[in-house]
């Protein structure tokens, strides 16, 4: 049983405190299959949310099975939330999507549980025959059914659902209002659908009328016309309008009683009630949503091609520009050989010869690191924004943040070492006169893709939405170079303040400084004398402080609620 006692949801807005949901008392029954209807804004979805503790109410009570929910939550599995907009992955099929959300959501044995539970789930929403069909091309009425299939995995006995008919043709929408019938016809599952349509509502067993926060009527559908007086039930919301939501409220509270009587629901059978299916681990999880990534990632044919154009193309550009090798720098001459005349113009030949030498060293590795901060950007920079709503629907499924962002750092990592190697080796290849220790090289490296990889992961998971969030990312790239002082020197007033946030300028100074040998030193200081380099250590450890700094904020995001 689902008891609203004078539940009340309000928000402030500056001085006033307005009410979005006032004094809605309701009893539902197991078994019963109630609409929610009103006229659009009339807080139809606030009320549902509340109900789901999406939203928490300001003042009353809400008890289900005589359990109090403030003192006790809904467990994820007892409750399935199916809302408005498209929740799958369109590259997968509807067997892969129903499949993983099983083995998110549902402690299973053995494969073949999974397979029994999805293909229980697919017959009951009447989706055999599109189960190899990717979601991408499903109709807006197949992806409803969807919507409900993925909620139904863990056999919710409050099934709550939003709007899962709005924008379907009359006879699509009668079919999903009939499979939900259908669902609460199990006698212990309680479903809620929350609608403005007002066809075929002689399929539910109670229909609750909203109208600006108040309930104005909640009974069986028969006596709805005339509850409200009225012809046809496509008359109740002008009737609504011609009196205030209190007055409405004040004659429910008053007549009420006589039609709350009758609006009995299934509730004959509530022997089935199993009990609520244990959520899987973490390390469960973990693996369900990796393997997942990668799947979506072989599907996704023009991010493929993107990431191979990146990988292959962008070291071939860094080799060009030292494809004449690096030269052997010339020595000073010794104090005292020569006339003087001759002395100085050899050293300013010396002097420009170590400019050209140290130029292109620096010149190499800082297209190196801006590339592969690039590549970075391009690994993240929608990762969590681009599937926020799905990651939301599955964590109020009893998905743990802390699963979520592992897995997303293993796909990612993956991605920063081939791409970070790659990158490395191809130019030692092509350069193989680069000064320096090769394996320091690679090291530094990984660490800037993976610094901007993860600071990119956490705008993604910080901003709202996905097209934000590739902005904040490409801005962000892009002023690494003119930030990073080693093109242009800074005032001396910007960059303290700029630089420790410029993970190319550690990447760049960390692999400069590891290449200062006997030989290349002098070349080496002669193009950072502007820009004075940092011992390599240091610069290894602000890059791993980006990457923890870009990691928290991934994680702290993730964990944020945000419908
Ligand atoms: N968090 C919020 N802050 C401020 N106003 C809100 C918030 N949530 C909802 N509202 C307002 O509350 C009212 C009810 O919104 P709600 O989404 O519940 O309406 P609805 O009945 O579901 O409408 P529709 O049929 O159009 O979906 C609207 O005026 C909306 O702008
Ligand atoms: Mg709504």
């Amino acid at each position: 049983m689902l008891t609203l006692d004078k539940i009340r949801f309000s928000i402030d807005r500056g001085e006033e405190e307005i009410h979005l949901i006032d004094e809605a008392s309701i009893e539902v029954e197991p078994g019963h299959f109630m609409a929610i209807v009103g006229p659009s804004g009339c807080g139809k979805t606030t009320l549902l949310k509340v109900i789901a503790g999406l939203n928490e109410e300001s003042d009353g009570h809400i008890y289900w099975d005589g359990r109090d929910l403030a003192e006790e939550d809904l467990s994820p599995s007892e409750v399935g939330y199916v809302p408005q907009f498209s929740i799958a992955f369109d590259e997968l099929t509807v067997e892969e999507s129903i499949e993983s959300a099983v083995r998110l959501r549902v402690r299973t044995r053995s494969r073949g549980e999974v397979r029994e539970v999805r293909d229980r789930v697919i017959d009951q929403v009447g989706m055999g025959a599109l189960r190899d069909r990717r979601v991408a091309v499903l109709s807006g009425g197949q992806k409803r059914r969807l919507g409900l299939a993925l909620e139904l995995v863990s056999n919710p006995t409050l099934l709550l659902c939003d709007e899962v008919t709005s924008g379907l043709d009359p006879k699509s929408e009668e079919e999903i209002v009939r499979l939900m019938h259908e669902l609460s016809g199990d006698g212990r599952r309680i479903v809620v659908n929350v609608t403005h349509s007002l066809s075929n509502l002689e399929l539910y067993d109670s229909v609750l009328v909203l109208f600006q926060g108040r309930v104005a009527y909640h009974g069986p559908p028969a006596q709805l016309t005339h509850y409200f007086s009225v012809e046809s039930a496509e008359d109740v919301y002008p009737r609504l309008a011609r009196r205030s939501p209190e007055d409405w409220h004040g004659s429910w509270l008053k007549h009420g009683g006589n039609y709350r009587r009758e609006s009995g629901g299934g509730g004959e059978d509530e022997s089935e009630g199993g009990n609520p299916s244990a959520i899987p681990g973490r390390v469960a999880q973990f693996l369900v949503l990796l393997g997942r990534r990668w799947r979506i990632f072989f599907r996704d044919r023009t991010q493929i091609l993107l990431h191979l154009a990146m990988l292959l193309g962008f070291p071939i550009l860094v080799a060009i520009f030292g494809l004449d090798g690096i030269p052997q720098p010339k020595h000073m001459p010794p104090a005292g050989s020569g006339n003087a005349i001759e002395q100085l113009s050899t050293q300013a030949s010396v002097t420009a010869d170590h400019l050209k030498i140290g130029g292109l060293i620096s010149g190499l590795v800082m297209f190196q690191v801006i590339l592969l901060t690039l590549m970075g950007s391009n690994n993240a920079a929608r990762e969590i924004a681009g599937e926020r709503l799905i990651f939301e629907k599955e964590k109020f499924g009893g998905l743990h943040p802390s699963s979520y962002i592992a897995s997303k750092l293993c796909f990612l990592a993956t991605l920063v070492l081939v791409q970070s190697l790659w990158m490395g080796i191809f130019v030692q290849i092509a350069v193989p006169t680069l000064p320096g220790d090769i394996v320091t090289r690679l090291f530094i490296l990984i660490l800037v893709n993976a610094a901007m990889t993860a600071i990119c992961l956490g705008i993604s998971g910080i901003m709202k939405t996905p097209e934000q969030s590739s902005l904040m990312s490409i801005y962000l790239v892009g002023f690494q170079l003119p930030l990073s002082g080693a093109v242009l020197a800074l005032p001396d007033w910007i960059e303290p303040i700029t630089r420790p946030f410029i993970s190319a300028f550690w990447a760049w100074s960390g692999n400069l400084d590891s290449m200062k040998t006997e030989i290349f030193g002098q070349p080496i200081n002669k193009v950072t004398e502007e820009t004075s380099l940092v011992a390599t250590n240091i610069c290894v450890a602000m890059l791993l402080l980006h990457i923890t700094a870009g990691l928290t904020a991934a994680y702290i995001g993730a964990k944020r609620h945000r419908w």
